[in-house]
Order: C-alpha cells, then sequence, then structure tokens
C-alpha cells in the first residue's frame, strides 16, 4: 500500500497520469542550433500585440533598449531584447512579446540566455499597459490589430495576476487560452469552452534554457513528455488562432529547441576555493548524486521524478498538475500541440540537472528558498523575506551563501504599509509558496555544507 502510494500514477478518463521514477527519453526532431538562435531572436512566436507606431509615440523614439543579445537584425535591434518585431497580415508593423521576457535575464552585468527573469513583476493588471497603449493608436488597420491583441490579454488578465514579484504565472498564460479555443481547429471563442484555470496562479521560479539537453521531460512536474516542440509553442497559444499559423510556428521551433537542447550554463564569475570544492565532491557523490546525477567527465543525469512522500517541497504545483488538469490534458490530447507530444503529470517533482545552479535562485520549484546555504539547511530558509534591492534595481549577488541578497522579515505580507511593499514580501505561509521540503542537507555538518556550497559552485 505504502509504495502504491509513492507511485502516483493512475489513468483516468484516458488520460495517462506518470508513475514517479525515471522518465524515459521520447524523439525529437532534429533542427539546426545556429537557425534557431536566429529565429528566436527575430521571429515572433506570439502572433499578436501592439502596432509599433503607437509602440513609438508611448516609448518616445530615443528610448534605449537597453542590454541586446547579438544577431537581433533590422527593427528588432531597436527593440528591447523581450519584444519583437512583425508584420502582420494586415500590412501593420506590431511589436510582439516573445519567450525571453521570462527566459532571460543578467546576472553580474551579463545578460544571459536562458535564465529564468526572477525579478518579472507579474503583479500588476496586465491591461493597464494594453489600456494605456490603446489610447497611442490612430488609424483603424492598427485599431483593429490593437483590439485583437487587447480581447485576448482581456481573457487571461484575470489568470496572470501574482501575489508576489518576481514568482511566474506562465502556466496560466498557456492554460487559460486553452479554455477559449476549439482544440481541433484552434478556432477563438470569448466565452470558455472549458472551465478554465483557477485565477489565482500558483507561484513558479523559471528554469533554466540550458538543462533541455538532459532533461526528457519538460516542466517541474514532469509532464511535457514526447515532442518538446509542440509543448514549448503551446506558450504562444494566446494569438495562434490557425492549424496554419501553429504548423509554421512548429517549423521553424524545430530549430529553436534544437538551440536550447545545445545551451550550456554560465560559469560562476567569482573565485571558487578548489580544494574545498574536491571536499564538496565527495559529500555530492555520496548524497545527492543519486537524484540529480553526476557532472564534469563522468556526467551522467538520471532524470528522475521524485515522489511528494520522498521530495515533500511545496505540494500544490504537483496536485493542481495532477488533479485539476484533466479538461486541459484531453484538450491537448485532442489537439495539434498533443499529435506528437503528451502531457504526464506525476504527484512530484523532477530532480533538475544542477548545471548553473549558482545562478538559478531562488531556489526550488516556487523559487521559496532565497539561496543555496538555505537550501542545503533548512533551519536558515526564511519564513517571511523579500529581495534586498532599490526600488526595480537588482539585489548584490551574495557570494557567501549563493544567491541574490535578501532581508529576512518578522512578518508576512499582512505587516506590509503599502500595496508596493506586500507585493515584495515573499510570505511562505500562502498557498503554493511554502518552503519546505528537501532537507537532505539537513544532517551535514557545518564543513561538509560548506564544501557542498563551494563544490555546486563549479557546475
Ligand atoms: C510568462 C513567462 C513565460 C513565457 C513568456 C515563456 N515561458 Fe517557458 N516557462 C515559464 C515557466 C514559469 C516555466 C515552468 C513551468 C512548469 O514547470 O510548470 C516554463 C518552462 C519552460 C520550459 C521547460 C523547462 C524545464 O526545465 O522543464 C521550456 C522548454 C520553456 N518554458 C520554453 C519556452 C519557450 C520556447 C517560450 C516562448 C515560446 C516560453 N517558454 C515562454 C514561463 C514562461
Ligand atoms: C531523493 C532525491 C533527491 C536528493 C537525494 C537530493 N535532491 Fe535536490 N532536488 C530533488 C528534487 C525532486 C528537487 C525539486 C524540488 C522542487 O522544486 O520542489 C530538487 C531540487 C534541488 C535544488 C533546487 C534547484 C533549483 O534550481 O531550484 C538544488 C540546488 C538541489 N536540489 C540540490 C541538492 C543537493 C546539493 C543535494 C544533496 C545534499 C540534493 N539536492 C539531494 C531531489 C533530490
Amino acid at each position: 500500500m505504502l509504495a502504491g502510494c509513492d507511485q502516483g500514477g493512475s489513468e483516468k478518463g484516458g488520460v495517462r497520469k506518470a508513475e514517479v521514477g525515471y522518465v524515459p527519453a521520447s524523439p525529437q526532431r532534429q533542427g539546426d542550433p545556429r537557425k534557431g538562435y536566429e529565429a528566436l531572436l527575430n521571429r515572433s512566436v506570439v502572433t499578436c500585440g501592439l502596432p509599433y507606431a503607437a509602440y513609438v509615440e508611448m516609448r518616445g523614439s530615443e528610448a534605449d533598449p537597453g542590454p541586446q543579445f547579438p544577431g537581433r537584425v533590422g527593427r528588432n535591434a531597436e527593440l528591447p531584447y523581450m519584444l519583437t518585431s512583425r508584420i502582420a497580415p494586415s500590412g501593420v508593423e506590431i511589436v510582439t512579446s516573445n519567450c525571453l521576457a521570462c527566459h532571460a535575464a543578467t546576472i553580474e552585468g551579463q545578460l544571459v540566455m536562458g535564465l529564468g527573469n526572477a525579478f518579472l513583476d507579474m503583479t500588476v493588471d496586465p491591461l493597464i499597459g494594453v489600456e494605456t497603449a490603446g489610447a497611442f493608436v490612430k488609424d483603424s488597420p492598427a485599431a483593429a490589430e490593437w483590439r485583437r491583441w487587447a480581447d485576448r490579454v482581456a481573457a487571461i488578465a484575470d489568470y496572470m495576476m501574482t501575489d508576489t514579484v518576481g514568482v511566474n504565472s506562465g502556466r496560466n498564460l498557456t492554460l487559460a487560452p486553452m479554455a477559449h479555443r476549439d482544440p481541433e481547429t484552434l478556432a477563438w471563442s470569448d466565452t470558455p469552452l472549458i472551465e478554465p484555470p483557477p485565477k489565482v496562479p500558483l507561484p513558479l521560479s523559471v528554469p533554466p534554457w540550458w538543462n533541455m539537453g538532459k532533461k526528457h521531460a519538460l516542466f517541474y512536474n514532469g509532464e511535457g513528455r514526447g515532442d518538446h516542440v509542440r509543448y514549448m509553442i503551446l506558450a504562444s497559444a494566446i494569438c495562434t488562432d490557425s492549424l496554419e499559423e501553429v504548423a509554421e510556428i512548429d517549423a521553424w521551433f524545430v530549430d529553436v529547441r534544437a538551440y536550447l537542447a545545445s545551451l550550456r550554463p554560465p560559469k560562476y564569475p567569482f573565485a571558487i576555493d578548489r580544494g574545498l570544492a574536491d571536499q564538496g565532491y565527495a559529500v555530492f557523490q555520496d548524497i545527492c548524486k543519486g537524484c540529480h546525477g553526476s557532472y564534469g567527465e563522468e556526467a551522467r543525469y538520471p532524470n528522475r521524478v521524485v515522489s511528494l512522500g520522498k521530495v515533500k517541497t511545496d505540494p500544490e504545483v504537483a496536485r493542481r498538475g495532477f488533479s485539476d488538469a484533466d479538461r486541459f490534458l484531453e484538450w491537448l490530447g485532442r489537439s495539434f500541440y498533443g499529435e506528437l507530444s503528451r502531457a504526464a503529470p506525476a504527484l512530484g517533482y523532477v530532480a533538475p540537472p544542477l548545471d548553473g545552479v549558482w545562478a538559478t535562485a531562488p531556489y526550488l520549484h516556487n523559487g521559496s528558498v532565497p539561496t543555496l546555504a538555505a537550501l542545503l539547511d533548512s533551519r536558515l530558509r526564511p519564513d517571511f523575506w523579500r529581495f534586498d534591492r532599490e526600488g526595480d534595481d537588482q539585489p548584490a549577488y551574495d557570494e557567501s551563501r549563493v544567491g541574490w541578497a535578501y532581508r529576512a522579515l518578522d512578518e508576512g505580507k499582512s505587516g506590509a504599509m503599502s500595496w508596493d511593499e506586500r507585493n515584495r514580501i515573499y510570505d511562505t505561509g500562502l498557498t503554493g509558496y511554502a518552503n519546505q521540503g528537501h532537507t537532505f542537507g539537513d544532517d551535514l555538518t557545518d564543513p561538509e555544507r560548506s564544501a557542498l556550497l563551494e563544490y555546486l559552485k563549479t557546475l
């Protein structure tokens, strides 16, 4: 019976749910990573957006686009990296958002491809920005483009707002539009066709892309099986209205997937005590390798989903993916997206590869643990905390604790003096935000833990 509990697999309504344990590889369509990089930077995966003329009026033509990736060409070279220009079928140039709003970020002044953005503010109603932009839209074909975009954002806005700056509601970006589409034709319906996801999104930390070459399944609960491309392009579901449109995106995304699978993590930019790291290697081999694999010349990654009963981290994301989502899995199965891919949510979490883990704070699927030091010793985890930063500046990088500088607080959100302060507090008492579990480092001695921390910097 106990073993049965730990398995967490079942079959219901024709939807196959996953056992915990080993995730087998699925065949992937081969693509060209170099072409994938160019396409990721210059082609629109989301096909609706703000007319360019209105964008310029709103932002001013001299606005600094900020840091840029090499290889952005034409108009894109003038736009911030998370925006892409596209000529809509109406002939109107529009500015669309791309994957990099969530999947790129700067660390130590370096813009890093694939690093999850830990500071994105999703507490704001996205419709406010859309409506503000609308005031700058003038002529009629542009107004029609703006309207299409505004209607789509309006349909999903209520599902996107998080309680806390930095946590991500990216799952609902996919699930909310699914509820509005006919799975077979992808035709949009203003009223939902199936029950939409719960309005309050569960908090997620955006995982780094550079692990995609190792991971057999996408997502924290190991749900994304089969062809990875079909799953990735679901992130564009807000505007992809027809089978022709999705097939076109699918064709060039084969190269994007190949590029993501070729990504490597950034190297730790500060000094590493090699002697200490060598001692940490021994500790890692002893207690961490079974789930997280080995690195360097002997690299091997076990691709394992660990049951909730074993990892004991916040269960909400896995539970919701497993039990509430049957309708979404069925939708997927009937759609173009599900022709090659398959959803298999497990009651557990994937033990991720730890390559470049120094850069991916805050830790765990919900970003509840601010540093690696606190991940390795659960007694150090703050119940209430916020990043230590002025306004929207990035916090300093904390080399000793490995992660972004933070301040532990005496009270959670209820103690906040303003709305802004409230939104910046990570409160582990909220549903989905708990920092429990993964106590595998707790029984180590302090010297063992420091050695292990040093070793983790080398990955
Ligand atoms: C609004 C933010 C957001 C946007 C935009 C976004 N993602 Fe994600 N992405 C996430 C979050 C959050 C997760 C984690 C979801 C989970 O595991 O349940 C994720 C997970 C992934 C993963 C799986 C990583 C892993 O280790 O399992 C891939 C691959 C991915 N996204 C690719 C893309 C691509 C390609 C695009 C653009 C088409 C995109 N994403 C757009 C937020 C976003
Ligand atoms: C029984 C399997 C298991 C063992 C043993 C284990 N882990 Fe994990 N680890 C996991 C799982 C599963 C997760 C994902 C949990 C989640 O996100 O809720 C995880 C997450 C992590 C993360 C967070 C990664 C991120 O980017 O958020 C780090 C770091 C980590 N483990 C390090 C270690 C170290 C170091 C050890 C050895 C002391 C260790 N783990 C032992 C299963 C394990």
